[in-house]
């Protein structure tokens, strides 16, 4: 049985992956705000030591995975995109790099990351917050979210949630993960019936845009099923997945963008292809993963 660290770990989508972890039997290391293992605040600098300290010394070093939930959604208030891109941007990346290291401890670990599907169905994503959250520099990016007045909240979390699934898949093919034997990956859900949709909608401006929002499944996502998706990225089914982004969101994303992934890599990107080509090559045999040693479950097979 393995241990793994779960922020967000008191509501919705963390607290399924909780649950369904504890039932497999492993020890499971909540973050939360309240009711956790660990309390921590993860909007500041001292909550996210704090949580990666305790996780540290409560796992012993070693940890077979982590999923990073703790999240806050888009709802209207003055203080709401700052703390969006610190909890959605800093809480997630922060701590993974500080757990990184107890991650490679367990020579095969994984780790799941929360993205959503808002950075690739909302229009007009500002390249500048995103930037600014990417750099983490947060005053910064709610200076420039500030010009989206009302709507800057909802600019402010399609940046965050675009950021942390930026950094995600460029780390994940890195020595640091994929050469340490960690799987890293986002899955990224549309609407799923948790307390923080429940927030979001209670705005009905939000409401109403959410009525007319294209869903061709149609209805929101159950949190547990999310969860079972997430087992599945923690399970030895991820062996082989690196970097990957898994879309949860009734087909919404599909019926904006069918035509634009997978796209051939085009002749203007030649160039760069070869170069990150040439640069998988140099890196030294030590740098790479090993392949999975875990067995697989019968019932992966
Ligand atoms: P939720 O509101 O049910 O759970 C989020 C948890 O994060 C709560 O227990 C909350 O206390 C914790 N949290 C919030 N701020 C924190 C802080 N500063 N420090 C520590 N913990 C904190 O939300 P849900 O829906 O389960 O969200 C999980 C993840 O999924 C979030 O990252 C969210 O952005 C993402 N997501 C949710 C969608 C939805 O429709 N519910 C859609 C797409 C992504």
């Amino acid at each position: 049985m393995g241990t793994y660290a779960v922020t967000g770990s008191a509501s919705g989508m963390g607290s399924a992956v909780t649950e369904r972890l504890s039932a497999a039997g492993h020890v499971v290391i909540g973050v939360d705000l309240h009711d956790a293992e660990i309390i921590a605040d993860l909007a500041t600098g001292g909550g996210r030591s704090a949580a990666a300290a305790g996780i540290l010394e409560r796992s012993g070093g070693v940890l077979d995975g982590a999923v990073v939930a703790a999240g806050i959604g888009p709802v209207p208030g003055p203080d709401r995109a700052r703390r969006i891109a610190q909890v959605n941007y800093l809480g997630s990346v922060e701590l993974l790099t500080a757990l990184r290291p107890a991650l490679a401890a367990s020579g095969d670990a994984r780790a799941v990351v929360f993205g959503s599907n808002s950075p690739t169905v909302m229009p007009q994503v500002p390249g500048l917050v995103f930037r600014a959250i990417r750099a983490g520099r947060v005053e910064q990016a709610v200076r420039r979210a500030r010009i989206f007045g009302r709507a800057a909240p909802n600019f402010a979390y399609a940046a965050s949630k675009l950021a942390v699934t930026d950094w995600a898949r460029r780390a994940a093919v890195t020595p640091a993960w994929a050469g340490a034997g960690i799987r890293l990956n986002v899955i990224a859900p549309g609407p799923v019936k948790t307390p923080l949709l429940d927030e979001e909608l209670a705005d009905p401006v939000a409401a109403r845009a959410f009525q007319s929002f294209p869903n061709p499944i149609g209805g929101v996502g159950d949190p547990g099923h999310l969860a079972d998706w997430v087992m599945m990225m923690l399970s030895p089914a991820a062996a082989f997945m690196s970097g990957s982004v898994v879309v949860i969101d009734g087909g919404a994303e599909a019926w904006f963008r069918a035509g634009e992934w997978p796209r051939p890599v085009a002749i203007w990107h030649m160039p760069r292809h070869l170069w990150r080509w040439r640069a998988f090559s140099r890196l030294s045999s030590t740098d790479r993963a090993e392949p999975s040693s875990r067995p697989l479950p019968p019932s992966f097979h």
